[in-house]
């Protein structure tokens, strides 16, 4: 199959992209639908012919019965022996889910009305503080215990009248200072949101934390919640069960947003609005279960993806929102992505015969547009863009301004695909008066090789239920992927070296152990950074 994919892309990599629009309904069949979203993927060098080999490669591998089986509750994450269900915490009135011979549901949806009851009772202030009603949450987590629920709070800003939402992640004590500096610690509640409440940078910051409550209110404990799978160790740090919300090992970091790890965006745009989000993601849901490869939009999202990273070979793929809101979308989509899709073997050891997931990275537009796009449009690398843009912002007395917004988008989507031609180049250069030598110089300057493919999702307004739609759309997107790949889309072993490094290393850089055993390298820069201070 990647052979026939391969040899087909030979045959139209010269093709301009452009020329795929003599067909009138180029646009129309190169685009899916589904409800109000709009996924267009005709300025691409996709065609007919690309297409039938891309959804051939989903027969190949399975892709249906594997989606089936992760929707039914198989330990699809073979390597940690795990079901991969975070699409239970989003299935409102879809019916039992079964693992092991148990359905999940109704703890699921026990957990999700306890945190109901839990972030209205703080936005009512029947859950104080010890110096009175909550004014802050601080949500301390990292990767996927901070990202989904921190980028979601920015993308939801208009629906936000809860208390105010701080998220710190990063060991680096800046994060938490700064934090901690703009908030009263007797109207604060801490949320410790860690899966496995083992991870070094969490637990380090939850204690600090702690230590800064306890010299302001009695009771520091009181005034902190922990979101956790593992029940022991939130009680051994003295967090009351009654504010401990769990979930089971079948909820893999990275796709937790839906459940307890939303607890801090629950709290900030009320239990409603968090359930739209997870009706939103619901929807993708059903979409992805039941449409047909070619109508289907996570998996065309996926093989767009596969035809220019593991066809056309480009390595890097931009995701940019022009939505500001969607800032954080880009580093989310870099831990669903990479942490997920960032693989060297097969699930059964063998090396990939393909490249891995691409690299993510991103800006919203128009931001990005005076940074980097200069590369995307005239460097020699070709970078395939992922455009989003709402029909309408929240801020309905500027909506001029958010046309110009739109404008933008579209206009970089068209000057991608179309380029401008040497011939264009030197009339312009003429019209500005310039001729001979200094004509030709100036033109080749002026020249955008274009045929840079991208898509466009376009959506109606970021509203709770459509940011819901589109997280379920990149995490189905991401599923597609591994499974055409045969990878397991749901460890993360990759991570594991550097946390045992960064062990081994502590007790090096406090000075309780010499630096033998470490290279010249790393034991150099262990004696420097002591000897300014560390
Ligand atoms: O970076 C590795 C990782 O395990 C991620 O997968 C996870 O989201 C993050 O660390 C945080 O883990 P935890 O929620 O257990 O603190």
């Amino acid at each position: 199959m990647w052979d026939d994919l391969k040899r087909h892309h030979q045959t139209v990599k010269d093709r301009p992209i452009l020329s795929l629009f003599d067909d009138p309904g180029r646009a129309e069949s190169f685009s899916v639908r589904v409800g109000d979203l709009l996924l267009d993927y005709s300025k691409t060098n996709i065609d007919r012919d690309g297409l039938r080999h891309l959804t051939g490669l989903l027969d190949a591998a399975g892709v249906a019965a594997k989606r089936d089986a992760m929707f039914a509750g198989a330990r699809i994450n073979e390597t940690e022996g795990r079901a991969v269900l975070h699409t239970a915490l989003r299935n409102l009135d879809g019916g039992p889910v079964i693992v092991d011979g148990q359905d999940v549901m109704p703890g699921v949806l026990d957990t999700l009305q306890r945190m109901e009851a839990f972030a209205t009772a703080i936005r009512e202030g029947q859950e104080a503080g010890q110096g009175g009603r909550y004014t802050d949450v601080i949500n301390i987590g990292i990767g996927g215990s901070d990202l989904g629920p921190k980028m979601g709070a920015i993308a939801l800003a208009p629906y936000h009248d809860g208390p105010r939402t701080h998220f710190v992640s990063n060991v680096d004590p800046a994060d938490i200072a700064d934090v901690l500096r703009a908030c009263d610690p007797a109207t604060t509640l801490v949320i410790v949101a860690s899966k496995t409440f083992t991870t070094q940078e969490t637990m380090a910051n939850a204690r600090t934390a702690k230590a800064w409550m306890s010299q302001s209110v009695p009771d520091a404990a009181r005034q902190f919640a922990a979101l956790s799978t593992d029940l022991a160790k939130t009680g051994a740090f003295g967090i009351d069960p009654s504010r401990v919300f769990g979930f089971e090992d079948w909820v893999g970091g990275r796709y937790s947003m839906w459940g307890p790890i939303g607890l801090s965006l629950m709290i900030a745009i009320g239990p409603e609005a968090f359930r739209a989000f997870l009706r939103g993601g619901q929807a993708m849901d059903l979409h992805f279960r039941s449409a047909e490869w070619h109508e289907n939009m996570p998996a065309l999202l996926a093989l767009v993806g596969i035809w220019h990273n593991q066809v056309c070979d480009h390595a890097t793929r931009a995701v940019l929102p022009y939505d500001n809101r969607l800032m954080r979308l880009p580093a989310y989509l870099q831990q669903l992505e990479m942490e997920s899709n960032g693989k060297r073997v097969s699930m059964d050891g063998a090396p990939l015969a393909v490249h891995s997931g691409s690299v993510v990275w991103g800006e919203p537009g128009t931001n990005g547009q005076h940074a980097f796009y200069q590369l995307i449009h005239q460097g020699t690398r070709v970078i395939p863009c992922e455009f989003l843009v709402a029909a309408r912002g929240s801020e309905d007395d500027l909506h001029h301004q958010h046309q110009l917004l739109i404008a933008n988008g579209l206009a970089q989507s068209e000057a991608l695909m179309r380029g401008r031609t040497m011939d264009e180049a030197r009339a312009l250069m003429a019209a500005k008066g310039l001729s001979g030598d200094e004509l030709e110089r100036q033109a080749s300057h002026r020249v955008f090789p274009g045929n840079r493919p991208s898509t466009t999702l376009a959506y109606p307004r970021l509203d709770p239920f459509t940011l819901g739609q589109i997280v379920a759309l990149y995490e189905h997107r991401v599923f597609v992927e591994g499974a055409v790949l045969g990878i397991n889309s749901y460890d993360q072993w990759g991570v594991e070296l550097g946390k045992e490094l960064a062990n081994t290393l502590a007790p090096m850089v406090t000075g309780e152990q010499g630096t033998s055993g470490k290279d010249a390298s790393t034991a150099g820069l262990v004696e420097f950074l002591r000897a300014n201070g560390a």
